[in-house]
């Protein structure tokens, strides 16, 4: 009967389709199951060496040897269950089914050499066979460890030192085929979201995405792809469904895919699924937008009794960004947001070499600042969220090489007005929430350019 058990997986092949629910039920207890065996395996050896004072405990060993093999294939009948019912296939999982199988096999071996050695007879075998068992049972519970917490669990917070001595350091995961689309974006959104359950290691519903070729191959309901047709791809489909359906993926409760994630699968599947294309028609991400090297700050501190009286006066603050007074001021206007309009900024103006940071979010300002802002030659970040601002006259800021966030979110620029600051090449950080310019719909940004990462 208990060899019946070891040969389970060469009887009910693993096919990578989920079966009966009663299965899954009874097999979700295997991860709390399986604490038994590792428990009681443990045990043996202390009661081994234990006995050596106590004769009593070493008798003991037998009984909690055997129980452990009884509880080993329960904890495998379980498993297997939870595997075949639930469709999990993988390297991941077989290693671990194999593991456990092998586990079971040196637990009957031990339970066998021991009669032997307490005859003195083959002295050493049983103390070979138990380490050997306890080296299984550390491989086992690793792989399954890793199964249910993902690969890097234990190495995840390893001091760096420590794992380039276990030589985990170019471990990292790194995109094949550099320079294409889907090198860059697609595959890259299905490695942090989707790979864990459908990867070498673990592979549900059979399918892979952890390729081009194997993404392309799809799953146990075949192609999860179609090219040139979002509409009927399985993945779109899965991804777009409201979060709480059975059926949404990423699964279990984990973050949805981003609109614009989402927004660049469609626009790939639609304009072919290509493995080579390197652009898509209407998508424009400003990724390679390179910060301009950093203008050095002036040293302020000579004109520190200035910015006192102008704050004291004024009520906006300009606050050192740290003790070096090379990292610049920020513009604070929090406190008096709402009578600080076009006049007051201007009298900023002669502050500008030290402001690396305006927030000017919620303020009074017009279009009529970005004359004054124009001249903030050392800025570098620039709040306008809530504010008055349209847009026109917007590219006067385009002489502000050192500018890489911008933040016009809740105002009424539109499409048209921001369109031009994709010449700005050090501007990486674009945000239209809630403006006329904000693609509607994570769909509508496929026809429209999005300026820059619409947020
Ligand atoms: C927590 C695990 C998990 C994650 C993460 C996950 N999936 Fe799934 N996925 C499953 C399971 C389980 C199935 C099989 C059951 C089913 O079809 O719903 C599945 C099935 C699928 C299928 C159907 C395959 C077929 O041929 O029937 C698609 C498509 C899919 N997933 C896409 C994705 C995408 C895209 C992501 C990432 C955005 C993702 N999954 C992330 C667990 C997951």
């Amino acid at each position: 009967m208990s060899g019946s058990l070891l040969l389970l997986p060469f009887l009910v092949r693993l096919d990578g389709r989920p079966h009966a629910d009663w299965q899954q039920f009874l097999g979700r207890f295997h991860p709390l199951i399986v604490h038994v065996p590792i428990g009681l395996l443990v045990l043996v050896p202390l009661l081994e060496i234990s006995g050596v004072f106590r004769p009593a405990l070493r008798e003991a060993a037998e009984f909690v040897l055997a129980l452990a093999f009884i509880s080993c294939l329960g904890a495998l009948t379980l498993g297997f269950l939870l595997a075949y019912g639930s469709g999990d296939t993988g390297t991941g999982v077989t290693h671990h089914m194999w593991g456990g199988i092998a586990l079971s096999i040196t637990v009957l071996l031990c339970l066998l050499a021991r009669p032997w050695w307490l005859l003195g007879n083959e002295t050493r075998l049983y103390p070979a066979t138990l380490a050997a068992m306890l080296l299984v049972l550390l491989w086992t519970a690793h792989q399954g460890g890793s199964l249910t917490h993902g690969n890097n669990y234990l190495t995840e917070y390893m001091p760096v030192s420590l794992k380039r001595w276990v030589a985990l350091g170019n471990l990292q995961a790194n995109t094949p085929g550099a320079d294409t689309f889907y090198a860059r974006h697609i595959n890259p959104i299905l490695d942090a979201n989707c790979v864990a359950c459908h990867g070498e290691g673990k592979v549900k519903g059979g399918l892979r995405m952890d390729s081009y070729e194997l993404l392309m191959k799809g799953g146990k309901d075949g192609p999860v792809i179609v090219s040139g047709h979002p509409e009927r791809s399985l993945l779109l489909e899965r991804v777009t469904l409201p979060a709480d359906h059975k059926q949404f993926m990423p699964a279990e409760g984990r973050p949805p895919l981003k609109p614009e994630e989402i927004a660049w699968l469609k626009a790939w599947v639609q304009q072919g699924a290509s493995p080579t294309a390197t652009t898509l028609k209407g998508i424009f991400i400003q990724e390679n937008a390179k910060e301009a090297p950093l203008k050095p700050v002036g040293d302020y501190s000579g004109m520190m009794s200035e910015i006192l009286q102008m704050e004291s006066g004024q009520g906006a603050k300009l606050l050192p960004v740290s003790s070096k007074p090379s990292d610049g001021l920020i513009l604070n206007t929090v406190d008096v947001a709402a009578s600080f309009g076009d006049v007051q900024l201007a009298q900023f103006q002669k502050f500008s070499p030290y402001i690396v940071e305006a927030e000017l979010g919620r303020t009074a300002v017009t279009n009529a600042s970005f004359d004054t802002l124009s001249k903030f030659s050392h800025l570098r970040a620039l709040h306008l969220e809530g504010t008055a601002v349209t847009g026109e006259g917007l590219m006067k800021l385009a002489p502000l090489s050192q500018l890489t966030y911008l933040n016009l979110s809740g105002t009424k620029v539109t499409a048209a007005a921001v369109a031009p600051l994709d010449s700005m090449k050090s501007l990486r950080h674009v945000y239209l929430y809630n403006t006329p310019a904000q693609p509607a719909t994570a769909a509508d940004s496929i026809t429209q350019p999005i300026a820059k990462t619409a947020q």
